[in-house]
């Protein structure tokens, strides 16, 4: 539903809902015009929307992180017939719900975090899992709650990265004694972040190029593109043996 207001009002209302991390235009105002990334998602996303179906008539969407809520936006504009957006900060939902009534866009907001994705009971055609992962104290987990709990088919993935983005071949096995390839720029590498980075205490790793892909390919996800070292698009496959969420509870006590 269009939430109809000049752009003084618009203008009022975005303020007191700021800081905004995405800077959007809702109807001539902008809501970040300083951000320190420039025109961000916009910037950003001009270099990879072109792997993201143009037509997602009919498709569920499920955005994880979404802040300020453009991609959940820009994938209601692409047709979707569902958008869920879920974040853990009510602040950042506020913005989006506010910023889909400004567009005219039917889209559900509901606050959750990542690790609780099983309780939606629901799996989505396409995941949006952008700017998340390095905030996360377990990246893996998440990742492989999304496999198990609300992927179906697509997932379009974006991590803040460090290192190289060099990425060799990851073999098999190796043996015990070959270490070489820890040292090489190209092989999976994540970095642990102890303190603060970037002024934020919530980035807590920043994985290179490879890791990314070796992560979602551990996971259970096959990377159909990588337009942009940092953003991957992939789908859901098979998962190899070992991998699991965590270990579950296997009956009761004995
Ligand atoms: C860097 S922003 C990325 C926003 C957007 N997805 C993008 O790519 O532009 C990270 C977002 O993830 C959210 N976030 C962090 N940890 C989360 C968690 N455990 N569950 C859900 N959202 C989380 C933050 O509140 C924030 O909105």
């Amino acid at each position: 539903m269009t939430t109809r207001m000049d752009a003084d009002e618009i203008a009022a209302r975005a303020s007191a809902l700021g800081p905004w991390f995405h800077n959007l235009n809702l109807n001539g105002v902008w809501t970040a015009p300083d951000h320190f990334l420039g025109d961000y998602p916009n910037v950003k996303f001009k270099g990879f929307e072109h792997v993201i179906p143009a037509d997602l008539t009919g498709k569920s969407v499920l955005d994880i992180g979404c802040n300020g809520g453009f991609y959940a936006l820009e994938m209601k504009r692409r047709g979707a017939e569902r958008v869920l957006g879920i974040d853990f900060d009510e602040d950042y939902l506020a913005q989006a719900r506010f910023a889909a009534a400004v567009s005219g866009l039917d889209i559900e907001f509901r606050q959750l975090s990542v690790y609780d994705v099983g309780a939606l009971g629901e799996q989505f055609d396409l995941v949006v899992f952008m700017g998340v992962l390095y905030h996360l104290r377990h990246p893996l987990l998440a990742l492989d709650l999304i496999y198990e709990n609300v992927a179906k088919d697509l997932m379009l993935f974006q991590s803040l990265q460090r290192g190289s983005d060099e990425v060799e071949p990851v073999v098999t096995d190796y043996d015990f004694w070959q270490v070489d390839q820890f040292e090489r720029p190209g092989y999976p590498k994540m970095h642990f972040i102890e303190n603060d980075y970037s002024g934020d205490p919530t980035n807590w790793w920043a994985p290179n190029r490879a890791c990314s892909a070796a992560m979602l390919r551990s996971s259970g996800f096959d990377i159909l593109a990588n337009p942009d070292p940092e953003v991957f698009l992939c789908r859901k496959a098979g998962r190899g043996p070992f991998v699991e969420a965590a270990y579950p509870a296997k009956g009761g006590p004995r």
